[in-house]
């Protein structure tokens, strides 16, 4: 594995802006990962404004530490997923007051893709893991792979990676990996993707004619079974919500569709002050706005940004202030 850290930040000027940052204000920041959205809040919230961030990956948070190590009084780093974000700032509400705002970047780092042997991309050699916590959780994409069904693989392939091809690769997958099992072959992420390709009748020499590598969906779908990463982002917002104060905000980056759609509609939800049926003649529902949504259109990354961080092309920015 490489020595430096490798990420660069999406949307940074936009998510600082967005916040509405003041000097002395508090702020969760729910994917540390390098740092660098942190590092911007801690740059403008001074002398006394605190960070509390998440972060599930011990290397990020090593790497986070060494970097914002002049900051570290006014920052608080926990190696816990952000859906204990409201128990954890409960924990902490003495030492940190209260939060004018919170951050989630959602999804994995360019450090954690490009990691040899972490087995989040499709270039590398070890084991097929995926795990953001590879401390604390168990379950890897090798497991999903070898132990899943083939009606759950085809279910999370079809739902997490939206693979048009979700039943013929888990029908595939179903009938490569007994002799796998049988002849206790060590099962690595290029064995994986090889047999993706031989499934879908697909030459290695042929893959430039492809605009996506076609393991890319399946890739998607392990990762956000391994990591549940849909759950915790349904999971985590109503706690964020809950624990900002009125004009609080809250600001959350997505890197595919189906992240975008939960927060899209969790915002327009909270906002919502009927939720009467359409055809019911009054309002007795007695709903009660919680947030307004701030950026009415998602916020892109502008076309430099692109050109300076291709991977930052796929960002949707959404923003939102408590009622
Ligand atoms: C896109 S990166 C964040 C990058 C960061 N904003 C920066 O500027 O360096 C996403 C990070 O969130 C972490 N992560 C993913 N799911 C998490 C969860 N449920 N709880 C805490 N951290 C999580 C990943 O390990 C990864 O480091």
């Amino acid at each position: 594995m490489k020595d430096n850290f490798q990420h660069q930040t999406v949307l940074l000027e936009e998510v600082v802006k967005g916040l509405e940052i003041k000097a002395n204000q508090n702020f969760i920041d729910g994917t540390l990962g390098g740092g660098g959205h942190t590092e911007k809040i801690l740059e403008k919230n001074g002398p006394r404004g605190k960070v509390l961030a998440f972060e599930l990956d011990q290397r990020a948070i090593k790497a986070s530490q060494k970097r914002l190590n002049k900051y570290q009084k006014r920052l608080f780093i926990v190696n816990q997923s952000y859906i204990h974000l409201a128990e954890e700032w409960q924990k902490k509400q003495k030492e940190i007051g209260e939060i004018a705002g919170i951050v989630l970047d959602l999804g994995l780092s360019s450090d954690q893709l490009d990691s040899s042997g972490r087995g989040f991309s499709f270039k590398d050699q070890g084991p097929l893991d995926m795990r953001f916590d590879p401390k604390h959780q168990t379950l890897t994409a090798e497991d999903i792979i070898l132990t899943w069904s083939e009606s759950e693989l085809c279910k999370i392939f079809r739902e997490y990676g939206e693979e048009p091809k979700a039943h013929i690769l888990a029908q595939g997958l179903i009938k490569n990996r007994s002799s796998w099992i049988k002849q206790k072959q060590k099962f690595t992420t290029s064995m994986f993707v090889l047999t993706i390709l031989r499934i879908l009748n697909i030459k290695e020499t042929s893959l430039g004619r492809f605009r996506i590598h076609p393991a890319t969906k399946v890739f998607q779908a392990l990762r956000i079974a391994v990591n549940d990463e849909l759950n915790n982002v349904k999971t985590v917002l109503p706690q964020a919500v809950d624990i900002l104060p009125s004009g609080g905000k809250i600001a959350v980056i997505s890197f595919h569709s189906l992240e975008d759609k939960i927060v899209k509609y969790f915002f327009k939800e909270s906002s919502q002050t009927c939720v009467c049926p359409p055809q019911a003649p009054i309002c007795n529902c007695d709903t009660e706005a919680k947030l307004k949504i701030i950026t009415k259109k998602a916020i892109k990354p502008s076309s430099e940004e692109v050109k300076n961080n291709p991977r930052s092309r796929s960002a949707i920015l959404r923003i939102a202030e408590k009622i």
